[in-house]
């Protein structure tokens, strides 16, 4: 296996691919002013194994298509709606976040926790913004700096992992200057990293290695991740997840 598919084999099996939690999304959820009288149609984009897919499916009157560029990811997610009861209101559709199958203001809401990155903050907001009905919402969660200065050791790391990692403030100007209108925002807790991210990842480190018989590239893979972990333990208090939901401006 290559690294790349040692790292989709490492977080197949989870809940979560990113920090995040049910509490949370109903939290952004809660922002969203939208009438329930007529079915939605969302957009839950690089949704993973479906964490949030299936608390936005729980919750709102509409018809979700989960997208992720991955099968493995999506095989999990057809089987958690199955289980859940969801399959009239889950689709899944395997595709890149940068070749959306959505016509213009077609969607009430794009929701993407954790995935916009993959694309870049700014570049996704203005690709996306063409899909979303005048009045729509954006819900995204993205790696946010929470002070104003940091440790070199830690911006140096998250600079080279995600150049585009920012301040909030910086972050919503970009929103406003896109044509949205904040709605709302809140920082990810430290529960949602620690409790449903990196705990049951760090629960899955010993059968990953077993099954990839001890490799030197599954025992660089769960070193990484530690590594990450270790930062986090150490500067939680400069970085999260920011969770920004904003409304497209009606012309
Ligand atoms: C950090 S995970 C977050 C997953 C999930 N939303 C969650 O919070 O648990 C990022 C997701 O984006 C997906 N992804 C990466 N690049 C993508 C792309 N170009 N198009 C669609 N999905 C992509 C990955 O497969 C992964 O599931």
């Amino acid at each position: 296996m290559t690294e790349f598919e040692l790292i989709l084999d490492l977080h197949k099996n989870s809940e979560r691919q990113g920090p995040g939690s049910e509490k949370e999304t109903l939290k952004a959820l809660e922002f969203i002013k939208l009438q329930n009288n007529r079915e939605l149609k969302v957009a839950d984009i690089g949704c993973g194994t479906g964490g949030q897919t299936i608390t936005l499916a729980q919750n709102i009157n509409g018809k979700i298509t989960a997208i992720d560029l991955f099968p493995e990811f999506l095989d999990e997610l057809n089987e958690k709606s199955m289980t859940f009861g969801l399959t009239d209101k889950i689709a899944t559709l395997e595709k890149s976040m940068e070749e959306l199958p959505f016509s213009a203001e077609e969607l009430d809401i794009i929701w993407a926790e954790g995935a916009i990155y993959n694309i870049g903050f700014e570049y996704g907001v203005k690709s996306w913004k063409k899909y979303l009905k005048q009045g729509g919402y954006l819900a995204l969660s993205e790696i946010t700096w929470i002070t104003n200065s940091r440790p070199k050791e830690i911006e140096e790391f998250w600079v080279q992992e995600y150049p585009e990692i920012d301040t909030a403030s910086k972050k919503i100007t970009l929103l406003e200057e896109n044509g949205f209108t904040l709605a709302g925002y809140f920082n990810l807790s430290k529960e949602s990293w620690i409790e449903t991210y990196y705990k049951p990842m760090e629960a899955r480190f010993e059968s990953f290695l077993i099954r990839n018989n001890n490799s030197k590239l599954a025992r660089k893979v769960v070193e990484d991740n530690k590594a990450e972990i270790r930062l986090y333990q150490k500067y939680k208090d400069y970085y999260s997840y920011g969770f920004y939901i904003a409304r497209k401006n009606e012309q």
